[in-house]
């Protein structure tokens, strides 16, 4: 199957999923529940539950024990997005080409649902039905997400990069940054679809953390690159936010030729992490490419 026929595929999948998921609140203030479906559900590539999918399927892992870790993700991937937009951080109006939440609602309202959407990331991995011989892994999933999403990844990352604003940081801090609130949960969601197989050897999951540490970094790199050299209606979020909050970028400290060099080394790192793999890479190695 080609990379977009995949991922086109399980877009619809975990679009189905998440929206089931946020259908399924009962018992909660329609104001929560319309802004945490607003934050969840309009657009998105879905990059986080892809990742699942593909380390899971590459494995022989079955679709439905891949949904539950792939919801999840994506809940603390968007919890992540609307706090990113809070004035109080990068005071961004446009996320998915929408309003974002705290716009379409208001301050306290997103705060409140990336709130909620961060608890429910977890209940979904936990209640979510897995067979007996993975019930070791699914609290490893648990662990590994909590600290992905916590002071040791996501949110870290953030402190870092709202304190390296309008700074010229050192490259090695700028690669903290960027490997902490990004990477970590890119990585996160490889390891997820990895611990769906009840046993994987040590070094296969070794090799595909160094996959994911890679294309995680690539990913914001892209990210930063893209924010210079794309327009706003192909992003649906603002093109140039970050020159103008000062923010610490490899474009903004190296130039766009060196941001790139970097994006190309991290691509080369990435495929000759999967290379000793006995599996089929091709759609790992193909999304890669991609980034
Ligand atoms: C945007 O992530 C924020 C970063 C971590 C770079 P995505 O580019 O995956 O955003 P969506 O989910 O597709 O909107
Ligand atoms: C994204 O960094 C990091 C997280 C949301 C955790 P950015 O601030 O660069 O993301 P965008 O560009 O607003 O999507
Ligand atoms: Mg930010
Ligand atoms: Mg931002
Ligand atoms: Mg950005």
């Amino acid at each position: 199957m080609s990379l977009e026929a995949f991922s086109q595929q399980y877009r619809q999948r975990i679009d189905a999923l998440l929206e089931q998921h946020i259908e399924a609140l009962s018992d909660v203030a329609p104001t929560l529940k319309a802004a945490m479906r607003h934050g969840l559900l309009l657009g998105g590539k879905r990059v986080r539950p892809f990742l699942v999918y593909a380390t899971g399927n590459m494995l022989g892992v079955a679709d439905e024990q891949l949904d539950g870790p792939a919801a999840a993700i994506e809940c603390i991937h968007a919890y992540s997005l609307i706090h990113d937009d809070l004035p109080a951080m990068d005071d961004d109006d446009l996320r998915r080409g929408h309003p974002t939440v705290h716009k379409a609602f208001d301050e306290a309202s997103a705060v409140l649902a990336g709130d909620a959407l961060q608890a429910l990331a977890f209940s979904i991995l936990a209640d979510h039905p897995l067979p007996d011989s993975l019930r070791t892994n699914q609290l490893l999933m648990v662990s590994q997400l909590a600290r992905a999403a916590g002071y040791a990844g996501m949110c870290g990352g953030q402190a870092l990069d709202l304190a390296a604003e309008g700074q010229q940081v050192p490259l090695a801090a700028l690669e903290q940054i960027h490997r902490h609130k990004t990477g970590a949960l890119i990585e996160c969601a490889v390891t997820l679809g990895a611990l769906c197989h009840h046993q994987l050897p040590t070094d296969q999951l070794t090799a595909l953390q160094q996959y994911a540490a890679a294309i995680g970094l690539a990913f914001q790199v892209q990210d930063d690159i893209l924010d210079i050299t794309a327009d706003t209606a192909t992003l649906g979020k603002p093109q140039g936010s970050d020159q103008a909050l000062g923010k610490s970028t490899y474009p903004a400290l190296l130039g766009l030729d060196a941001a790139r060099e970097l994006a190309h080394d991290l691509h080369r790192q990435a495929l000759a992490a999967l290379a000793p793999l006995p599996y089929n890479t091709h759609i790992l190695r193909a999304f890669a490419d991609y980034i």
